[in-house]
């Protein structure tokens, strides 16, 4: 099946008892049970509903199985805390999710966990990995300055060394991006963005071989973090159109870059389908297509980055992404505001730096609210 296909049809179960064609919703937390193996319970992951949702997003991502979290960040941590133990190391780019980055920051020194950041770069990775190193965590396109790492390379050190690969894929979803399929051992989604895709839903994903998704699921029974019944019916449904979603907001984005990138009043569009971007041949190679993410810089001195949010009309300022609706956020007090000052300059997050989600409006729409927003 083509992945259209994919998106309707994988992991459906219609009703037998009506013959509805829909996925019934079982909301029991308590199921019969006659030998100790047969034990379903939600915290345990392997209720129907979470089973019917982890199977789709397998065959989206060409994964072998997976576990479905509360959110995105449940999916981050559970991952980690999975192949982390005292005394081990793991590499990071500098440019990942704030909060994920907040994490490793906090809470690794805790656990005996030494961490090493680095740039966007397959061979800086490379070079960072270290007898002890377990993990190699990567994300791309970035957050939020959709900066491109060459995924093949960061997964065959990754093997070489003997150490987990993990990614984001979050900003790419499975219609972009299918990095299981380039080597990567473990792919994460916030499920909140674009594969729940309507700004009502919190929910994580991890998907993997089988070897890595019974790992992974184990360390979740403990620390919890499971998605509800209801809420995976809800990404059942809203998966089905994951496709014609993502295409439309990719094909906006593009526009909308190109208008960005001859706005006088704009100093860096950050877009990889630009082919001024430095990521943009690697991207054109490892994505089906360049997403619908895209950030840049203002350059009028006289107008904030709050200021020119305030005047949008149609665009509305919000700090999640990958809804149906446009959205702005300024990284430096949203995304970003839990890594420090330093960091964020390291990592080039200006103050005059707004990320935009584009939805499945039309373009010209959003580029007429924008060139308003430019008037001051
Ligand atoms: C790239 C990325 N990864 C992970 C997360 C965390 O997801 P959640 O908010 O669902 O916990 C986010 C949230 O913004 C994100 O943008």
């Amino acid at each position: 099946m083509q992945i259209k296909t994919k998106c309707v049809h994988s992991g459906e179960c219609p009703d037998l008892l009506t013959g509805g064609v829909n996925t019934p919703v079982y909301p029991s937390t308590a199921h019969k049970y006659l030998n100790a193996e047969d034990v379903y319970y939600p915290r345990y992951f392997n209720t129907f509903n979470q089973d019917v949702i982890v199977k789709k997003i397998c065959e989206l991502e060409g994964a072998e199985n997976g576990v479905i979290f509360s959110s995105g960040m449940a999916a981050v941590t559970t991952a980690l805390l999975t192949f982390l133990k005292k005394g081990d190391h793991i590499v990071l780019q500098d440019e990942i999710y704030g909060g994920s980055h907040a994490f490793v920051d906090n809470f690794c020194e805790q656990f005996g966990i030494s961490f090493s950041f680095v740039s966007t770069d397959a061979e800086a990775i490379r070079a960072a990995i270290r007898p002890e190193t377990r993990v190699v965590y990567i994300e791309s396109p970035t957050n939020p300055l959709l900066s491109i790492v060459d995924i093949r390379k960061v997964g065959a050190a990754a093997k070489e060394k003997n150490c987990v690969s993990i990614i984001d894929n979050t900003f790419a979803s499975p219609i972009n991006q299918n990095p299981f399929e380039l080597g990567i051992d473990v792919v994460i989604h916030s499920g909140t963005k674009y594969l729940g895709g309507h700004s009502d839903l919190t929910c994580g994903a991890v998907v993997t071989s089988d070897e890595l998704a019974e790992k992974i699921r184990k360390t979740a029974t403990t620390f919890g973090g499971n998605l509800n019944p209801l809420s995976c019916y809800i990404l059942q449904r809203s998966l089905k159109t994951l496709s014609i979603r993502v295409n439309q907001q990719t094909q906006n984005a593009m526009l909308i870059a190109d208008f960005l990138d001859n706005n006088p009043n704009v100093e860096k569009v950050f877009y990889p389908g630009l082919s001024s971007h430095p990521g943009n041949a690697i991207a054109a190679e490892q994505m089906n297509g360049f997403g619908a993410m895209l950030s840049f810089e203002i350059k009028n001195p006289e107008q904030s980055a709050n200021e020119f949010m305030r005047k949008l009309k149609l665009i509305r300022p919000a700090v999640s992404l990958g809804g149906l609706e446009s959205t702005i956020c300024d990284p430096a007090s949203t995304s970003h505001v839990k890594v420090s000052a330093e960091v964020r300059k390291r990592q080039g997050i200006t103050d005059r730096l707004l990320r935009l989600s584009i939805g499945i409006e039309d373009a010209e729409d959003l580029i007429q609210d924008l060139k308003q927003a430019f008037e001051v």
